[in-house]
């Protein structure tokens, strides 16, 4: 199974000999804003759906993830993530040859690996500020069945212009992009960047996670769109019930109140602009780190003068778990990422870099 995910509080509260709880995680990417207000209420109100068997193909949760999009449920499917389809997709396409735009999210790489192919990733360069290379891309994905791109991309925040993407996705009609944009309501201007309402393309499916932006990764929801004839072919290898009864009750509230995902995401996006400020005027002046600039509330930063290891294992004794990026294709252990939350969690992030950046402190490379 899978390697290199963050968010592992448990291991470092037993290094650290302290409770779980008391560890910040700053290595996961959720919505720092916390959820919508009212998913906890949600929940309490619909428990006893527990005690019936879901849609098994969470159809009502489609039509409102549909209609907020404005296309046809025959274009979507939902499930136990988005990771049920990166996992699903290799297979159900029968792939034999893969691309992956990176660094990337490793679970493309291993999803690939678990149904015995041997992905090639086309590296973004640190020097052109990882920007996909749109040429590098195209020669690649020449005669691949399967072409991973993340919108924005994780862990570098890079966000590539529609039109590019779609000038990859119409010069190889015969290679089916997969276009993940977990990250994109993050992103002003996400509806016109998106490509989940291009559903003519019939060589494109884009995945859309529910886990970051509202906060539940613990629900396992997420959502598939793309033109039919690919969305019936991963359905033909969907298995009933993926998608859990709270899960699915609270999905299909939120998409029932469309108002309510605009302001939640206008506000949500209103505070990553803030307190990235924040951040960045806290670490102002400070040597031997250089964050890359990027829309996203996660940043990747490179180190000077330590390893990622030293580094996180420093942060780790403020309690604060930051994600290692040495175990990315394509970058090196120089690299870390940290996602940031509330400005209190934030400041006490840059402090602790400060104390571990200061001459002298960097000396174990
Ligand atoms: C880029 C990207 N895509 C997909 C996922 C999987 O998320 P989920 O399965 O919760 O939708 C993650 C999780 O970190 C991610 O970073």
């Amino acid at each position: 199974m899978i390697q290199g995910h963050g968010g592992n509080k448990s291991k470092l509260a037993g290094q650290l000999g302290c409770r779980v709880e008391d560890i910040i995680d700053m290595s996961c990417n959720l919505n720092p804003l916390g959820p919508p207000e009212n998913i906890h209420a949600i929940i309490r109100e619909r428990l006893s759906a527990i005690h019936s068997l879901p849609e098994p193909d969470a159809a009502s949760m489609c039509r409102g993830f549909a209609r907020y999009h404005d296309i046809d449920p025959k274009n979507v499917m939902a499930g136990n993530g988005t990771t049920f389809f990166i996992y699903t997709i290799p297979r159900a396409l029968y792939v034999k040859k893969a691309v992956i735009a990176a660094p990337a999210y490793s679970d493309y790489r291993d999803a690939c690996r678990m149904h015995g192919i041997d992905p090639v990733h086309c590296l973004a360069k640190k020097e052109q500020n990882f920007q996909l290379d749109i040429d590098k891309v195209s020669g690649m994905a020449k005669g691949a069945d399967l072409v991973f791109l993340c919108n924005p991309n994780n862990p570098t925040g890079v966000l590539t212009p529609k039109d590019k993407i779609a000038y990859l996705i119409k010069r190889h009609p015969n290679t089916c992009f997969v276009v993940d944009e977990s990250y994109l309501p993050f992103v002003e201007d996400a509806r016109n960047l998106s490509f989940v309402e291009d559903t003519h393309y019939p060589n494109l499916l884009v995945l859309s996670s529910m886990s970051k932006i509202f906060k539940i990764p613990g629900l396992r929801t997420g959502f598939l769109s793309g033109g039919t004839a690919l969305i019936d072919k991963v359905m033909g290898h969907y298995q009933p019930w993926s998608v859990n009864s709270l899960a699915q009750e609270v999905i299909t509230d939120i998409f029932a109140h469309p108002q309510a995902i605009e302001s939640f995401y206008q506000r949500t996006r209103a505070y990553i602009h803030e307190e990235k400020q924040v951040f960045s005027q806290a670490l102002q002046g400070i040597s031997g780190i250089s964050l890359f600039d990027a829309p996203t509330y996660f940043i990747l930063a490179e180190l000077d003068r330590m390893t990622a290891s030293d580094f996180c294992r420093a942060i780790g004794r403020d309690k604060i778990l930051i994600r290692d990026c040495g175990n990315f294709h394509g970058l090196s252990n120089r690299f870390v990422r940290f996602s940031l939350k509330t400005r209190d969690i934030n400041l006490a992030l840059a402090d602790s870099i400060k104390k571990n950046l200061a001459p002298g402190t960097a000396d174990h490379v």
